[in-house]
Formats: structure tokens, C-alpha cells, sequence
């Protein structure tokens, strides 16, 4: 049976109740309830799959249209299952974004399923948008998931966008994982204030190739905070997402857990802990003049949206929470941990490591084992040797040298030898090798001692007025370091995808492992800089490296 047919043959009306909605978006509106004349475009676009509560069970498949549509609806084999609409409107250029949510239960784990999305003003309503999903498997399985965050858009027109951004929404299809974690800065739609929403358009367009093929898991950057959108600025992010509920009240889709297998994978939102001040930001000269229609003030130059402490320690709490259920539960082998900014990245063109992340949450990663943590923010590939605990007073002040403790991670060895037990160490990826405009793939040096360094924040780099009347600008982390804990880098490229193959092992041999390899896109920086050479977007995408993480069974 064809797909068309299997979507014919599923014409049933049962209904399935949708699920109460995302909580704590400040400015977006749920309106479920209410009755929508069939004429404006109801045409589903930008369709994206995230895993509800239970990946075996549950997905939740998300959209947005032109205008608002008319009883938005995914039709699943015999069901027929209303979406919840949540709407928002940018508070900045006062447009309206529509966006709808439908919640499917009760699928069966490790199972392939066909659905349909429409509406009633859908303008493709004979023949609705369709595609295919798995659920995931049952029990100790084999599976397949990729990574990498700071993604972009194929349009040019949008600042930091390129179109190596299309290819490596193809490079996913083409790994076909059962889904996929995009680890923050989706589309720098704060870096194109006065159009955030059509950044999001051409983002959601551009993903869809593969996202409502399989669930694509995101975490927020830094530049999913724009200004006059929430508390955290994150309403466009959270109207767009329905993500598994962390049952902290006022934070929802902020920070989540899922698990699939035997991995418990935890999405943080570091916004939260860094002190690396890299959101939403006026440089001036200009003001930045909000649309009159939405009743915001101009916002002067100098201007940021700097949301560090926004959970109050709410998320950290939650997240120790998580960690200990995980390591009691014996049927889970791995953590991992995805967050946006960086705790170990020696990227020098780039942000750096941040002592926010470092102090807040790696001593709970030591704690509890966490095997892995895959970070953007720097447009670049790292990997980080197993690291545990942490080298007290090694970094240097970047300006006149004092000694300041950067808590550097200590490896628990410095052998590269393609095989790492993470129950002795976690091991650290910078995985911001998406698709923006900026490759970042320059790495720092020791001129003194030839070793590695990294650049860390380890206080708050807030603006600061420059010589030119008007403007300001953000300074760059202020502290360097040996980064004797970096294993890895790429330096052919700032572009790639990490894939995971999570292999549980037999029952009697007791060795689970996940076997990681990075394919990169040689050839598509805009300029290499260690060659200096020209490049353009590219689809080939080959290995650059493989490596295994092991772990004994407990
Ligand atoms: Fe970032």
C-alpha cells in the first residue's frame, strides 16, 4: 500500500483530546476555543515533529500558516486530531504569527506512522501536506540520533545566514536518525530585529525537509532572546515549540528531559547560568524604534536583553532533581546533556568557554556521570577528553595576566585513543558547525608554550560605550587558559554533523557503547583561515573523525 493510500484508507473521526498547553509564554495566547472564519490562509507551513512525553508513544507535530487557520487539525490512521493554536505577536515589528500544536498519543513504540496536516482554509486542502514519522523503539534498542546546533537560514537576505544552511538540513536526512538535537541559535532572528518573524518563516520552511520527517529537539542561544517578547524573550521559541514539560511553573519549554532507550537526555537552557552577555542588543547609533502598532517604547543604544539568573536557581534545583532519578534508574545507561554555550571550547575567532556554566552545572555533571554534553554557540567542531573535576587557579586575567580560577576541567587522560570510558569522565562537544555565514573554526594558541588555550568569561561582559558617539559594544571573554582538557579540532571547516550510534549491548556482555562520528563540510567556509582559502556552500559531507564512548552496565 502507497502512502497516498494508507492516508485514503485512514478517513476515521475518532477524536483524540488535546493536551492542556505549553505554560508561561508571556505575550502568546492560546485560542483553541475559538471559531475562525475559513478565510484567510490557514495553509500549514513550517511543519516540525518534537517528541512528546513518552518518545514511544508520543508526538507532538507543530506548524504555523499565513493567518489563522480554521479548525487546524493532523489526521493519523483512524484519527483525526484537533490542534491547539497559540498565537503571538512580535513586539517588535507587531506582526501576528499563528502557530498550531497537536498532541498524538498512544502510538506504538517503534513504529512507523503516516500523517496528514491540514485545515479548513488549507490552500492545499485536496491534497494536504503529508509525511512519515518512527516512534521510538521499546526497551534496550539500537538507535541512531545527530546533532549540531546554530543553524540559520538558506536566505541570505537574514544577517549570519548562508546556504550551507539547506544542506545540513539534508545532511540529517540523508543520516535518516530517529531525531535530531539542535543545540540553540536556531535562526539569529534577534540579530534581524525589525523582521523576526520572516527569519522564522524561512527557518521553519528550510527545516521542514527534515523535521517533519522526525523530531528535531532544540534548546534556546542566545539568539532566541529578542527584545519584547517575554520575560526571557523566548515567545517566539516557545509559541513555536511544544517541547516535554519540566512541571516548573512559569518556565515550561525553557528545559526538558526525554528519554529514548537507554539514554536520558537532558536540554538545558544556559542563558541561564553564563555570564557571557551575547543576547538580544542595541549598538547604536540609532535607536531601535519598535512598529507604533505595539505600544513599546524605542530602546536607547546600549541596550541588551541579559537574562543570566532569570530561574533563580530553579533550573539548576530541576536539573540535580533530573540527574539523580536518572542514576538511580537502572535501566538507564547514558545522560546527555545538550545546552547552547560552551563550558570547554578553545574556538578563538569565537565566544570561548564560559565559568557561569562551569560553576553551576559541572560539578553536578561529575557527580552524576553525565557521559556527554553537546554545546553550539561556537561555529566550530571540539571535542573535549574525559573530563572530571577541576584545575583550581590556571587561568590567567587577559588583560595584565593575574592568576584567576577559571575551574578548569581536568582530563582524566590526555591519550587520544578513539575509545573513552565517560564513567570516568564526561567528554565535551562543540557542535555550532550548523550553517551561518561564519565559520569559526580558529583555534586558540599558548604563543608562550605552544599548547592549546581557550578564552573564559568569568564575569558578566555587559556594554560598554566605544570612542564612537553612540555606540556600544560587548567585550570579549576576559580570562585565557591552557585548555589542556581540548582533544580535537577541526580545522578544515567550521561546518558539520555529529552522528550517534547508540549500541546497548548484549544482555550478557554488559557493554553498551555509542560510537560518535563527525562528518564535516570541507570546502564550505567563506574563508578558511588556516588556509585562507574561498569556499561556498557545500553538500558533500564526509568523516572527519570517529570515536566510541563506553561505560559499563551497572
Ligand atoms: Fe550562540
Amino acid at each position: 500500500m502507497s502512502r497516498r493510500q494508507v492516508l485514503a484508507a485512514a478517513g476515521g473521526t475518532g477524536l483524540l483530546a488535546a493536551a492542556a498547553g505549553q505554560a508561561g509564554t508571556a505575550r502568546a495566547a492560546t485560542t483553541r476555543a475559538r471559531r475562525v472564519r475559513p478565510s484567510g490562509d490557514g495553509t500549514p507551513e513550517q511543519i516540525h515533529l518534537t517528541w512528546g512525553e513518552n518518545p514511544g508513544s508520543d508526538v507532538v507535530v507543530s506548524w504555523a500558516s499565513p493567518e489563522a487557520a480554521a479548525r487546524p487539525r493532523v489526521r493519523i490512521g483512524q484519527r483525526v486530531i484537533p490542534a491547539e493554536t497559540r498565537h503571538y505577536t512580535d513586539g517588535i515589528n507587531g506582526e501576528t504569527v499563528w502557530t498550531y500544536h497537536a498532541r498524538v498519543s498512544g502510538l506504538r513504540p517503534g513504529a512507523t506512522y503516516a500523517y496528514t496536516v491540514t485545515a479548513d482554509n488549507d490552500g492545499n486542502g485536496a491534497e494536504p501536506f503529508s509525511a512519515m514519522f518512527r516512534t521510538a523503539p521499546p526497551g534496550r534498542a539500537p538507535f541512531r540520533f545527530t546533532s549540531f546546533g546554530d543553524l540559520a537560514t538558506p536566505n541570505t537576505d537574514w544577517a549570519l545566514s548562508y546556504g550551507q544552511s539547506a544542506y545540513a538540513v539534508e545532511a540529517v536526512e540523508s543520516f535518516q536518525p530517529l531525531f535530531h538535537l539542535l543545540n540553540g541559535d536556531l535562526c539569529y532572528s534577534n540579530l534581524n530585529p525589525a523582521t523576526q518573524p520572516a527569519v522564522w518563516r524561512d527557518f521553519g520552511r528550510n527545516n521542514q525537509t527534515s523535521a517533519a520527517n522526525r523530531p528535531w529537539m532544540p534548546c534556546p542561544g542566545n539568539h532566541e532572546i529578542e527584545f519584547y517578547n517575554g520575560p526571557q524573550g523566548l515567545t517566539s521559541y516557545l509559541t513555536r515549540y511544544t517541547l516535554p514539560d519540566n512541571r516548573i511553573p512559569g518556565f515550561g519549554g525553557r528545559w526538558y528531559s526525554f528519554r529514548v532507550g537507554t539514554i536520558l537526555f537532558v536540554c538545558l537552557d544556559a542563558d541561564d547560568v553564563v555570564y557571557q552577555d551575547a543576547a538580544a542588543f542595541v549598538t547604536g547609533p540609532a535607536e531601535l524604534t519598535p512598529a507604533a502598532s505595539t505600544g513599546n517604547p524605542p530602546l536607547k543604544p546600549g541596550t541588551s536583553f541579559y537574562v543570566r539568573g532569570y530561574s533563580d536557581g530553579a533550573q539548576t534545583a530541576w536539573l540535580e532533581r533530573t540527574l539523580t532519578a536518572g542514576r538511580r534508574d537502572d535501566s538507564l545507561d547514558w545522560i546527555v546533556v545538550q545546552m547552547h554555550q560552551c563550558a570547554a571550547s578553545s574556538s578563538l575567532a569565537g565566544n570561548g568557554s564560559d565559568l557561569g556554566i562551569r560553576a553551576a552545572w559541572l560539578p553536578l555533571f561529575d557527580r552524576y556521570e553525565v557521559d556527554l554534553v553537546l554545546n553550539g554557540h561556537d561555529h566550530d567542531y571540539e571535542r573535549s577528553f574525559p573530563v572530571r573535576g577541576a584545575d583550581t587557579d590556571a587561568g590567567r586575567r587577559a588583560a595584565g595576566g593575574a592568576v584567576v580560577n577559571t575551574l578548569r576541567p581536568h582530563p582524566v587522560t590526555t591519550t587520544d585513543t578513539g575509545v573513552f570510558d565517560t564513567s570516568q569522565g564526561t567528554v565535551y562537544l562543540t557542535l555550532g558547525c550548523g550553517g551561518t555565514n561564519t565559520n569559526l573554526d580558529e583555534y586558540g594558541l599558548d604563543t608562550a608554550g605552544g599548547q592549546r588555550q581557550a578564552k573564559i568569561f568569568t564575569q558578566a561582559s555587559r556594554p560598554e560605550l566605544t570612542a564612537a558617539p553612540d555606540v556600544y559594544a560587548r567585550a570579549a571573554a576576559d580570562a585565557v587558559e591552557d585548555a589542556v582538557w581540548s582533544a580535537r579540532r577541526d580545522t578544515s571547516t567550521g561546518y558539520g554533523i555529529a552522528v550517534f550510534d547508540v549500541d546497548p549491548g548484549s544482555e550478557a556482555d554488559g557493554h553498551p557503547s555509542i560510537t560518535v562520528t563527525q562528518y564535516h563540510a570541507a570546502g564550505a567556509d567563506l574563508i578558511n583561515p588556516a588556509t585562507g582559502a574561498k569556499g561556498a556552500p557545500t553538500p558533500d559531507y564526509t568523516e572527519f573523525e570517529t570515536f566510541k564512548l563506553i561505560r559499563p552496565r551497572r
